[in-house]
């Protein structure tokens, strides 16, 4: 048993995503969000930049004194070095391996379309996974720049229009080839899900990258007996690195539950 938190973290609100899953499974455990709102998106930066916000966001969680990280965010997932991996003192999971192995249990034709940030697609880290799972897989990967803007700005405008042109745009290829299954590889796109599935039809399954990430947490940190022993529900911290008061509305958008607070940090 271990009462500390789970320390959550994303470059923006998406993570709040996963935390949701979390909170439905592990009403118990402590949980500490780190958003860094003021360096989204991360999608677009290079592995440089990327390891060295990693960093920050790792330091930041630690200071915390967590004794789990997830990593709410699949541009840094994919883009994170083993390395830096194992010098990180407790126990993390990114959404990568999670997402992988439910897509390639939900599969039956072995076509796989993943949609994500143009460094995770770069990164080819799903393609490795999923072909390491098995090498018969077809992935079919297709970056989403426009995404990410367009799901924040949803929180606050119209912007379905706009939206609905990008979905079309981007998953055009993932229909045309046949897949069966979609990863969500940016823990934003869940918000999205209706509108992929009115394009996709019903029959694809959509996996949601970092709900599969908190179930990953919860099955090693009971492995690891690392759950907590509290018995009552938790309310989480919050942490964003720019503009706290826009964080209720938005929450409420990630999370499907109101909390109005989060502390602004420098990390
Ligand atoms: N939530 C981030 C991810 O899952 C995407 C947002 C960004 O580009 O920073 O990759």
């Amino acid at each position: 048993m271990d009462n500390r938190a789970v320390g959550v973290f994303d470059s923006g609100l998406g993570g709040l995503t996963s935390v949701r899953e979390l909170r439905r499974i592990l009403p118990n455990e402590k949980i500490v969000f780190l958003g860094d709102t003021l360096r989204i998106p991360y999608g677009t930066r290079d592995r440089e930049t990327l390891h060295v916000f990693a960093e920050d966001d790792f330091r930041f969680l630690l200071s915390r004194d967590v004794k789990y990280i997830i990593i709410a965010c699949g541009t840094v997932s994919s883009n994170i070095a083993a390395e830096q991996l194992s010098a990180v003192p407790v126990p993390v999971t990114g959404v990568i391996k999670p997402a992988a192995e439910a897509a390639a249990a939900s599969s039956s034709n072995g076509i796989i379309g993943v949609i994500a940030t143009s460094a995770a697609v770069q990164s080819r880290a799903y393609e490795e996974k999923l072909k390491d799972l098995d090498p018969s897989f077809r992935v079919v990967s297709v970056p989403c720049p426009k995404l990410v803007p367009l799901i924040e700005a949803e929180a606050s405008e119209d912007v379905g229009t706009a939206l609905d042109e990008a979905l079309k745009e981007y998953l055009l290829p993932i229909r045309d080839a046949g897949a069966d299954t979609l990863i969500l590889g940016c823990t934003h796109y869940p918000l999205v899900s209706e509108r992929i599935s009115s394009f996709l039809g019903d029959s694809v399954t959509l996996i949601d990258s970092g709900a599969e990430a908190a179930r990953a947490a919860r099955d090693e940190m009971s492995a690891l007996d690392l759950l907590s022993s509290g018995s009552g529900p938790e309310v989480p911290e919050f942490f964003v690195t720019s503009a706290p008061e826009r964080f209720a509305e938005a929450a409420e958008h990630f999370l499907g539950e109101r909390f109005s607070h989060a502390d602004l940090v420098y990390i």
